[in-house]
């Protein structure tokens, strides 16, 4: 038997070491004046990013679609103060949109933040590959070719690459068929190229961010009657996938917990499955 002063020791110091790697070693200051291009911007969680890299002083450039809700949250952004702001509107399932914004960057850049996607239904596969390819255009393609063209601007400055993905994109759940399959190809993509940056010494972080069910209304509405879950709120993951990219941390799991399910992943896939399949309301797609 160990005794019990001795196990208590042991237990205190896992406690502290966890303590100390998870630790907030967040500093809002290295944000004020940070450069950022922010995609996604007008709605959702790229909205509410744009609102905290305001509250923290940085300038903005925010790209979407939309000009209309890009005008409103670039309102909003300046009177939380926001150093400066642009928005810039472009359709990434264009090939040559990517390119539009980052023509704006002449004064350099310190954060990309890579947000957007391209809307697809939350339901069984239905063999449209047609609609895969274009969602790889929206979510992947376009995400390769920004980090393309800002990747020498963000060697310069020893920036961050902040790359949004989701559960989805490490553990697959049903009626994500080619959502799933465009975060799993950021993460093949993006990891590999840290690989590669880090190889040439390049001092350019790669963030990768693991959100679960967010709250923004584009999820709730597609997801209302079929997933049994709640969703987390959308400025809380705003603000941790800031905070990831600040610290230039390699991943980001919001909620904190999904990163224990990536680390059981493989363990247990049949009753993984099954457990999965039983989040989900069959009758509904
Ligand atoms: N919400 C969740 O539950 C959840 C869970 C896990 C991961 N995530 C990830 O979080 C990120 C943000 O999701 P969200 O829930 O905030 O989504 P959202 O509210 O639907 O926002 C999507 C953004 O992308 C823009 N967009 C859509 N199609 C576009 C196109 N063709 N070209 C350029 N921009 C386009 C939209 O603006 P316009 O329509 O004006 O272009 C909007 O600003 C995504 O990467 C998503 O995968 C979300
Ligand atoms: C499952 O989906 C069906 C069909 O849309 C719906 O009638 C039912 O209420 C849903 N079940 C739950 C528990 O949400």
């Amino acid at each position: 038997m160990i005794p019990p002063g001795k196990a208590l020791c042991a237990a205190g110091i896992i406690v502290g070491l966890l303590a100390f790697f998870w630790r907030d070693t967040f500093n809002p200051d290295s944000i004020s004046g940070a450069r950022v291009l922010l995609t996604g911007a007008s709605t959702g969680i790229g909205e509410q990013m744009a609102y905290h890299y305001s509250r923290f002083g940085a300038e903005i450039v925010l790209t979407a679609r939309r000009g209309t809700l890009l005008q409103k949250v670039m309102e909003k952004c300046l009177q939380l103060g926001a150093k400066q702001v642009f928005y810039i509107q472009a359709d990434m399932s264009s090939p040559q949109a990517p390119e539009k914004p980052v023509l704006l960057l002449i004064g350099g850049l310190d954060h990309l933040v890579l947000n957007h996607i391209g809307g697809t239904p939350f339901r069984m596969w239905d063999g449209d590959v047609e609609h895969t390819r274009w969602l790889m255009q929206v979510n992947f393609l376009s995400y390769v070719a920004l980090a393309s063209a800002a990747l020498p601007i963000l060697a310069e400055s020893k920036g961050s690459l902040i790359v949004v993905s989701s559960l989805t994109g490490k553990i697959s759940t049903p009626f994500t068929t080619s959502y799933s399959a465009t975060k799993f190809a950021l993460d093949g993509f993006f990891s590999s190229l840290r690989h590669e940056l880090a190889m040439q010494k390049q001092d350019v972080c790669i963030t990768l961010c693991i959100l679960g069910l967010i709250d923004t209304e584009m999820a709730l509405e597609k997801t209302r009657g079929k997933v049994y879950m709640s969703a987390y709120p959308a400025a809380e993951a705003a603000l941790a996938i800031i905070k990831g990219g600040a610290t230039r941390a390699r991943e980001v799991f919001y909620p904190w917990w999904l990163e224990l399910l990536c680390c059981l992943r493989d363990w247990f896939p049949n009753q993984r499955d099954v457990v999965i399949q039983s989040f989900y309301n069959y009758t509904s797609a």
